[in-house]
């Protein structure tokens, strides 16, 4: 009978390199690693190291446009912010690889699919999820979470096994694609002891940023940024010009105390210059272009959109529901919004737009002004009728 064949999400680092051999061995299967390129991979080291290891085949897939146009821009528009600080990097691409995964499972004729979670994070919750909802019928194996090894016994079977254990490995773990990077483990385990400078690697610390402001002129149309500094750039060229400056004017630090989907609660540090500079920029720019109870609202739906995508349930009609109202509301989200980027903070130092409901006749205590001042009196008139009331027939004499 033929092999199985396994499809595994492949990072390159040690414990999907566990992985590969792993499964070949408890499940005498073939593997057939999958990489998707979301941003930040070393590609040409990952695919070797995948057949040096052993894997039938090592597939790359760039899914850095998909990611940023279908995952990352839906989420900027929605607001979501998870317990108003973390931008949702890693939990905006667990579905889009488990995507991939459940694609490749049908072009390789796979009846599984694996990878490397371990058993106390969200990320297993969000593949497992993603899969079951896109292909209830395909198997997913989670080794690590199964073998349940300490890191030495993972080194161990690592050099029995001949699969190349880093020796300069970071202290801490480390997720990160466009969008964002998130980092936990090694001291930051500890909640009150402040972050270490290793912890970050795309934002400068305050003490070496440039002692002059830049500003960015950020162009949306209908919520989606199409343009820096009056010229079109596409989405994938836009976030990493905003990574770069952004991160090196200090902008985009998050320490947070988060709690995980499994109960838990961790200390997560994040890096997100892009993410944190576009949300302010589009916040802004919705403020002169939604109604207040457009507003209003919209927050609510921010909130349960990142509970939603932070809790692996991207593929739910749910958030197909809310993703609708969200680009009902951007309609006209269109304009510019001029941001100062300086000493690690982003500051929205001007907007306009085109469909503004800012209207300057009205708001005015110049000469100009078409505010009808006397309408006032009838209106508060009416306003205040029914606490008038209340002091009048409640208040105990
Ligand atoms: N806590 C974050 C989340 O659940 C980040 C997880 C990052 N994973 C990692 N290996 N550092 O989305």
């Amino acid at each position: 009978m033929d092999k199985e064949t396994i499809i595994l999400a492949y990072s390159g680092g040690l414990d999907t390199s566990v992985c590969v051999r792993w499964l070949q061995e408890h499940h005498n299967a073939k593997v057939i690693t999958l990489t998707a390129d979301l941003g930040m991979v070393d590609l040409d080291n990952v695919k070797s190291k995948a057949l040096q290891i052993g894997a039938t085949e090592a597939l790359i897939i760039d899914g850095r446009k998909e990611f940023i146009e279908s995952f990352v821009f839906p989420a900027l528009k929605a607001g979501a912010i998870y317990e108003e600080r973390y931008p949702l990097a890693t939990a905006l691409g667990r579905p889009l690889i488990a995507k991939y995964m459940t694609e490749a499972a049908i072009k390789f004729g796979a009846t599984s699919l694996a990878h490397g979670c371990t058993g106390k994070g969200n990320d297993q919750v969000r593949m497992d999820v993603s899969v079951g909802a896109l292909a209830p019928d395909l198997k997913v194996i989670a080794p690590v979470r199964e073998w349940g090894w300490s890191r030495d016994e993972e080194i161990e079977y690592a050099l029995q096994h001949n699969i190349p254990v880093e020796v300069k490995k970071s202290r801490f773990s480390v997720d990160e694609n466009l969008w964002g990077r998130s980092v936990e483990a090694g001291e930051l385990e500890d909640p009150w002891e402040e972050p270490p400078e290793e912890a970050y690697a795309w934002t400068q610390p305050i003490s070496r940023t440039p002692d002059n402001p830049v500003y960015v002129e950020i162009g949306f149309v209908k919520g989606t940024p199409i343009s820096i500094d009056g010229e079109d750039m596409p989405p994938l060229d836009l976030v990493n010009h905003l990574n770069s400056i952004a991160g090196e004017h200090g902008i985009g630090r998050i320490d947070h105390i988060e709690n995980r989907l499994v109960g838990i609660k961790s200390r997560e540090v994040y890096e997100a210059p892009a993410g944190l500079t576009l949300f302010t920029a589009h916040k802004s720019l919705e403020s002169l272009t939604l109604s207040k109870n457009q507003s209003r609202l919209k927050q609510l739906i921010a909130q349960e959109y990142a509970d939603v995508v932070y809790n692996g349930l991207w593929y739910s009609a749910h958030r197909r529901n809310m993703d609708a109202y969200v680009e009902s509301t951007q309609q006209n989200v269109t304009g510019s919004v001029r941001i100062k980027l300086y000493k690690g903070n982003c500051i929205v130092v001007g907007r306009k737009s085109p469909r503004a409901l800012y209207s300057h006749k009205l708001a005015t205590y110049e000469r100009g002004d078409t505010f009808d001042h006397r309408a006032s009196e009838g209106f508060i008139s009416i306003y205040g009728l029914p606490i008038r009331t209340e002091t009048r027939n409640q208040t105990e004499l």
